[in-house]
């Protein structure tokens, strides 16, 4: 039974898109059977993955409105062990469609009910924002995991990001746990990265990753090749970080790292 993972923060541009991407890689190359939800009508995702944006074919605009079911928004990638639910720019109108829906914050977790036992993981990336999107995201998630760039703003943004937690919890999910923070675009050159960790770790009761993800021009690179960073540039610094930080998520669940050769399932 898949454990379901929502990368998730209102801000914009923190590297939710890029940790979901390469979490979900990276615990495909440890043998995990995965599946990347992009609920982001950027559809960053898709296309990090190589994964065409094509509105005619099934995804996750016409997964919530009911036009196609959850087996058939499922589609391959590349890369062993890895499926995608992908996205296109229709996506953004799904708010106000699904304005009067029934149960609309729960589409996605009764969708993904019933493909849940066909993986280990479900990583859900979400947009920047606090809409019915973003809600179905944290519904359908275990736990959500929040990924902080180590700048001053950040800091800025916390005490929102865990009331929102908090709100969905007590309203909409109470199984929904913080599964933690994780600091990304760390600058080893400036003291500013160090001081936002260290500001948080001293303000913050909540856990937090002890894997950093480093500042790397490799990571923010991989996207145009439509490749993760396990692919694009395996023994990087970023694809080591993310390995680690997908470790952290397998030793946390009492999982191991599997060989590769395990049945696929789609
Ligand atoms: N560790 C990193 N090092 C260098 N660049 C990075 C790193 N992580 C992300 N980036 C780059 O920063 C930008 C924002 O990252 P990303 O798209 O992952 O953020 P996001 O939170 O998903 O953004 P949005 O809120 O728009 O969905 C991208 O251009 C990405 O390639
Ligand atoms: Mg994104």
């Amino acid at each position: 039974m898949a454990k379901i993972i929502a990368i998730s923060n209102q801000k914009g541009g923190v590297g939710k898109t890029t940790t979901a991407v390469n979490l979900a890689a990276c615990l495909a190359e440890f043998g995990m059977s995965v599946l990347l939800v992009d609920i982001d009508p950027q559809g960053n995702a898709t296309s990090g993955l190589g994964v065409e944006k094509n509105r005619d074919t099934a995804n996750t605009y016409r997964l919530l409105i009911g036009e196609c079911s959850v087996k058939d928004a499922i589609a391959p990638t590349a890369f062993p062990g890895l499926f995608i639910i992908p996205s296109t720019v229709d996506l953004a109108g799904a708010e106000a469609e699904l304005l009067s829906a029934d149960n609309r914050e729960y589409i996605l977790r009764d969708a993904l009910s019933e493909v849940r036992d066909r993986y280990d993981y479900i990583i859900i990336d979400c947009p920047p924002s606090l809409n019915v999107l973003v809600l179905n995201g944290l519904c359908a998630a275990d736990s959500m995991i929040c990924p902080l760039q180590c700048e001053f703003y950040a800091l800025e943004g916390l005490s929102q990001l865990l009331e929102t937690v908090e709100m969905v919890r007590t309203r909409l999910n109470d199984n929904l746990s913080f599964g933690g923070i994780l600091f990304t675009m760390f600058d080893g050159r400036t003291r500013l990265s160090a001081q936002v960790i260290q500001n948080v770790q001293q303000t913050l009761n909540e856990h937090i990753f002890r894997t950093v993800i480093p500042r790397s021009v490799r990571l923010s690179e991989a996207p145009s090749y439509g490749e993760p960073i396990t692919k694009y540039d395996s023994r990087s610094a970023g694809a080591e970080a993310y390995r680690n930080f997908a470790r952290e998520i397998l030793s946390g669940d009492g999982k191991r790292i599997r060989s590769r050769k395990k049945k696929i399932f789609r």
